[in-house]
């Protein structure tokens, strides 16, 4: 697949943005977040440049999305990409200040691959506030690598080193580091979510992703 509707809306980003792009729809497996969204009102926390955003805006005009993302840089080019729909907004904003400004009005809240940028003792709070923006049974769905004990994992935290420590281009949150699928069940769990699904992702991939559906009950 070389191309793929929800890129267009990238095609005025500079060169390395695009291909920063393209690689990762290619990279991550991101559809299967879209395929499992409920409801029209949806939230995306550590948005990036807004790729997940546009998988869920382009042609669902009906849908209102939101991304917020800590860094500047990011949101800046979300908004000069999908930021053009009309049916999307972003800003730089943590996901605990957004709870406090727009609780229970979400019907669904994705997180990718954002969790292992922080501690793991602020996971809880993290979670907690994804919570406190959902509608009651409400959905959140949250894709991470985790900590299987293998290559994948050690590959994984390997690349996310460079890409956060060394090349800047991936904004930490004072952490780095995978957790196992039962300790984010338990996290999940203990944040007032029911753990409907646990997807392993990891086939034909050098990865570990896991896809964790939860309901807000
Ligand atoms: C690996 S990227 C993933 C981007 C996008 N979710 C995706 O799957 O393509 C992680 C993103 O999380 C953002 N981030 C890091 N810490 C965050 C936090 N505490 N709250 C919200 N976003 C955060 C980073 O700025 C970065 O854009």
């Amino acid at each position: 697949m070389l191309t793929h509707p929800s890129l267009s809306v990238f095609k005025d980003l500079p060169l390395p943005e695009r291909l920063f792009v393209r690689a990762r729809l290619f990279s991550a497996p991101l559809e299967e977040l879209t395929n499992r969204v409920k409801g029209e009102r949806i939230l995306d926390v550590g948005c990036g440049h807004g790729l997940l955003c546009s998988l869920m805006a382009v042609g669902f005009p009906d849908r209102s999305i939101v991304g917020i993302d800590t860094d500047p840089k990011k949101i800046d080019w979300a908004r000069r990409s999908v930021g053009r729909l009309g049916n999307t907004r972003f800003d730089v904003m943590t996901v605990e200040r957004l709870a406090s400004l727009e609780a229970a009005t979400f019907d669904t809240v994705t997180v990718s691959d954002v969790l292992y940028l922080l501690p793991e003792a602020d996971w809880p709070d993290f979670l907690a506030a994804c919570h406190q923006l959902l509608k009651k049974g409400g959905r959140l769905l949250l894709k991470e690598a985790e900590d299987d004990g293998g290559w994948r994992t050690r590959k994984a935290l390997l690349q996310e080193q460079v890409m956060v420590r060394l090349l800047g281009r991936t904004k930490g949150s004072g952490g780095l580091g995978f957790s196992t699928r039962e300790r984010t069940q338990e996290l999940l769990t203990r944040a007032g979510f029911e753990v409907r699904e646990t997807i392993s992702l990891s086939k034909r991939s050098t990865t570990a992703h896991v896809l964790f559906v939860a309901d807000c009950v």
